[in-house]
This record gives structure tokens, C-alpha cells and sequence, in this order.
């Protein structure tokens, strides 16, 4: 808020540049981008070539999900079942593993028929290929059939291997998808054998040992566009530190997790009323130093959101914790609390925005983009210190815009 007085009058007076610009991340840097599960708009998620092309359009972070195969290998693949994102139905020797699958955990709930990842072991995974969903004519289909399942080992080694050539840090951000059902099938005394598992990896490759300090430095002038152009300043120091964070949906998860490593947690909040009030903060900040909530909560509001999507919540209950915090309290309550915000998904501007506002649902909204760049200020306003985006250039690109805003009062 200084930041814009200062730059009213100093374009007034003199045009000159005001150095107190900063962003309203807790940090004050520009928010940071997360390539969701790579560079999905464009290739096969979770392939080779989606990390690949994620890292040359610079994203800070790029995003596994973690399953495991039948043989206890952590595998990467969105779903716990395989016929979205692969070709495994059209192999001959595999179609007998078509099953149903039901499980009703307290936060996993399946019932499916499909191909399971659990099913396979990791041998028999490498033998499939990954193709990119087909809901969009704007996605290549040109690269399916190209890349393989990878395991969680296969992704550490690209990313050192990126680091390596291109000299330059990636985050890795994996998620730990179902921890229930993985913990179910692979029995272990402490019951929390996917989360030991990935913990193992982590420590074992140096994510424990070398974290970086909480809260980067503070970036100015021209730092973001040498930050995505990877250009290095005289003085560079190659960092000594490996960038991760750990997600789950699975509180319980998040809590175990931070009992064991200092490696910061993604809570994935799902839709759970009272997490956004006050109160329901003060609980997340005990075991989470990232929120990550569907983008609509943070355009709506809470209480606007969860009465759209009928999801019931008790008005007394939310009245003793501190009441619904709009979209700008929720980001300074955050804040207050050391709690990060990390909304998704951003997608590709050619998919429509889908927001209840968009579809004249709701006349209620705190702000109602109309395209993706009033979408992302909109978000880059608030605030939000990180986001999973989709289409990582068109992001990277709104994101210099809005820095060249924050910094200079020019609107690009
Ligand atoms: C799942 O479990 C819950 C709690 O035990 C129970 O209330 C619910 O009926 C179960 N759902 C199904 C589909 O079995
Ligand atoms: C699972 O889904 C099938 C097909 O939709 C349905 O018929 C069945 O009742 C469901 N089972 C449970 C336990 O909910
Ligand atoms: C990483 O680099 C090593 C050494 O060049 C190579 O053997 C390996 O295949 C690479 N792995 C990945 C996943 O890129
Ligand atoms: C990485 O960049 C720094 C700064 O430009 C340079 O000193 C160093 O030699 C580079 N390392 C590699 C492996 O290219
Ligand atoms: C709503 O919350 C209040 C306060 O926590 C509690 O006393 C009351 O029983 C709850 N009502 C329902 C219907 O759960
Ligand atoms: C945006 O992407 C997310 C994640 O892939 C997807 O669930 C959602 O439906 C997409 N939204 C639109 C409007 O396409
Ligand atoms: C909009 O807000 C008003 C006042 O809180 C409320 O009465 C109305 O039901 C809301 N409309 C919708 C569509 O949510």
C-alpha cells in the first residue's frame, strides 16, 4: 500500500523509480510459480519432457505427485489409476488388471473400475506410456506414446541433471497422493511407510541437511527478468542449499511430516469450512507453512464459495472461531501467522475461465476476471505467494508485467 503512494507521487514529481516497491507476499518477491505436474498444457504430464520444458520456462518450482508400484517403488502419476494419462488399455498383455477399487478412508475416498498403479510392478510400469489427456484441442498429441512412467528417483536425477545444465535451482514440490491407501498396502509398525519412504529418498539426496533461509532476499530492479532469463549477476553464488516443499491433502500426513523434517509443508486444504477463519488458521499453522486451496475460495470469498458449492458449514461454529475472513483478510491473516497462500490451478488462457462469476452464478464476487491477465493480477494483488500454473510461459510473462507494475507504476 506505501509502495503505491510512493510510486503515485513519484511519477508526479519526477518519474523517478521508487526502490520500496515490493510485492505483497509475505516476502515481499514476486509469487513464485509452480509448474503443475510440469508443463501439462504442452506435453504429457509428469513425462521427461513435461519437467524438461517446465525448467526452460524457468518455473521455480516443478511439481511430482507420488504413488507407489505394486513392488513398493515410489512411482509419479496424478491418480492412483492409470487410463487418463496412459496408454495401458491398449495393451493386450495388461488387460486382465482392469478392476474395480473401492476404498473409503477418512480423507481418500475411491470407487473405480480402471488400471491400477499398485497393480503393476515397476518393471512391468516401464512398459507403458504416458499420452496427454484429450480435453483440449490446443494440447499436443503429437508427443504421446514418447515418454514412461517415472519413478521418484528418475525425477530427482533430471532435476540434478537440469541443475547441472542450465546452472541454475529448481524447487521440487512432490505430493503425496492418498497416503491411506499407500499406507494400507504396504503395512509398517509406525503405519506411515509412503511417508518414511519419500522422507528416505529426500534425506538420502541432501534435502534435509541443506534447506534455504525461510524467506528468500529481497529481489529488486531487473532480478526477475535475469531470475526467468537465467542470467547471473557479478557477484553469483551458487546457492548451498536444495529447494523443496512436501504436499498432501492428508492432514494427517502434513502433521507426521512435520514432526520429522524442517522441509516446509504444503497443507491442500480440502474444502474444509472452518480453515478459513482465524482459528481454523492458528490449527494450519501448527503443522503447515504453505495453504494451497482451490483459486475460486480466494476470488469468492469463503462464505460466498462453500454456499455455491452447497458444501454445509456451521454458522456457529465458524462465528466462535473468528468468523470467514474475505479474500484480502485471509491473505494478511496468513501471513500473520507465517502461513504462505499457493491457490491452483492456473490454466492455459485458451481453456475458458470457469468461475461462478463467469458463468453469471455469482453476483457476489470479490473480483470477476474476464482473461488470464486480470485473472493473475488479480491474484499477484492479493498477494498469493505461490501458485500451480499451467501454460508456465503465458504466467512468467504476466508476472514481469506485473512486476514492471509493482516496481515502476507502469502498467504494461
Ligand atoms: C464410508 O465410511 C463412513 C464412515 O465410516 C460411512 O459413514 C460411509 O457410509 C462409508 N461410505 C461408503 C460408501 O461405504
Ligand atoms: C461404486 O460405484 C458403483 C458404480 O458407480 C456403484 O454401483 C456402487 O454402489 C459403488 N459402491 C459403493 C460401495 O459405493
Ligand atoms: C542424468 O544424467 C546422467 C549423466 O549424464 C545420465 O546418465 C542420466 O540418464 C540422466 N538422467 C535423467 C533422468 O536425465
Ligand atoms: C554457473 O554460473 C556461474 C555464474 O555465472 C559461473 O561462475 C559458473 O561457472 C557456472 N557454472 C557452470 C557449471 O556453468
Ligand atoms: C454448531 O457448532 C456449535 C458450536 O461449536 C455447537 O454447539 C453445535 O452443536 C453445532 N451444531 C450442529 C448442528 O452441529
Ligand atoms: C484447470 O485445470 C485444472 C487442473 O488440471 C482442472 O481441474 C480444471 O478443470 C481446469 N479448468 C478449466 C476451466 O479448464
Ligand atoms: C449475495 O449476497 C447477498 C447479501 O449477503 C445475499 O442475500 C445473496 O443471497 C447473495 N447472492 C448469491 C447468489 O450468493
Amino acid at each position: 500500500m506505501i509502495c503505491k503512494y510512493l510510486v503515485t507521487l513519484s511519477i508526479l514529481i519526477s518519474n523517478a523509480v521508487t526502490a520500496s516497491c515490493v510485492w505483497d507476499t509475505l516476502d515481499g518477491n514476486p509469487t513464485k510459480l509452480l509448474g503443475h505436474r510440469g508443463e501439462k498444457a504442452f506435453m504429457p504430464e509428469h513425462s521427461l519432457g513435461s519437467y524438461h520444458m517446465a525448467a526452460f520456462e524457468s518455473a521455480d518450482y516443478i511439481e511430482p505427485d507420488v504413488v507407489a508400484s505394486k513392488d513398493g517403488e515410489l512411482v509419479i502419476m496424478h491418480s492412483e489409476w492409470m487410463s487418463d494419462t496412459t496408454n495401458v488399455a491398449s495393451i493386450p498383455k495388461f488387460a486382465d488388471r482392469k478392476r474395480n477399487f473401492f476404498f473409503n478412508g477418512t480423507y481418500a475416498k475411491i470407487n473405480r473400475t480402471d488400471f491400477w498403479i499398485f497393480d503393476f510392478t515397476f518393471a512391468e510400469l516401464q512398459e507403458i506410456k504416458l499420452v496427454q489427456e484429450n480435453f483440449f484441442p490446443y494440447r499436443p498429441q503429437y508427443f504421446n506414446n514418447d515418454f514412461t512412467i517415472l519413478s521418484v528417483d528418475n525425477y530427482l536425477d533430471l532435476i540434478a541433471n537440469l541443475t547441472n545444465t542450465m546452472n541454475r535451482t529448481f524447487g521440487i514440490v512432490p505430493e503425496l497422493k492418498s497416503p491411506e491407501v499407500f499406507n494400507w498396502l504396504n503395512p509398517s509398525p509406525n503405519g506411515r511407510w509412503f511417508e518414511d519412504k519419500l522422507l528416505g529418498i529426500l534425506e538420502k539426496r541432501g534435502f534435509f541437511a541443506n534447506q534455504p533461509p525461510a524467506s528468500d532476499p529481497l529481489m529488486v530492479g531487473g532480478d526477475l527478468l535475469n531470475e526467468v532469463m537465467n542470467i547471473k549477476p557479478a557477484n553469483y553464488k551458487a546457492p548451498n542449499y536444495k529447494r523443496a516443499v512436501i504436499q498432501s491433502f492428508d492432514p494427517d500426513t502434513c502433521k507426521y511430516l512435520a514432526s520429522k523434517t524442517k522441509i516446509p509443508i504444503v497443507y491442500l486444504d480440502q474444502r474444509t469450512p472452518t480453515t478459513y477463519t482465524p482459528k481454523g488458521l492458528d490449527i494450519v499453522a501448527k503443522f503447515s507453512n504453505i495453504l494451497s486451496m482451490g483459486k475460486e475460495i480466494m476470488l469468492d470469498g469463503p462464505e460466498n464459495y462453500f454456499t455455491n458449492e452447497k458444501i454445509a458449514f456451521n454458522k456457529t461454529q465458524i462465528a466462535e472461531m473468528g468468523g470467514f475472513l474475505n479474500p484480502e483478510q485471509l491473505v494478511a491473516e496468513a501471513h500473520k501467522r507465517g502461513i504462505r497462500l499457493s491457490p491452483y490451478t492456473f490454466n492455459d488462457s485458451r481453456q475458458k475461465l470457469n468461475y461462478y462469476c463467469n458463468r453469471g452464478l455469482n453476483p457476489n464476487a470479490t473480483f470477476c476476471p474476464t482473461n488470464r491477465k486480470e485473472e493473475l493480477f488479480y491474484f499477484f494483488n492479493l498477494g498469493t505467494d505461490y501458485m500451480f500454473v499451467e501454460n508456465i510461459f503465458e504466467a512468467q510473462v504476466l508476472r514481469l508485467a506485473y512486476d514492471y507494475k509493482v516496481r515502476y507504476g507502469v502498467d504494461a
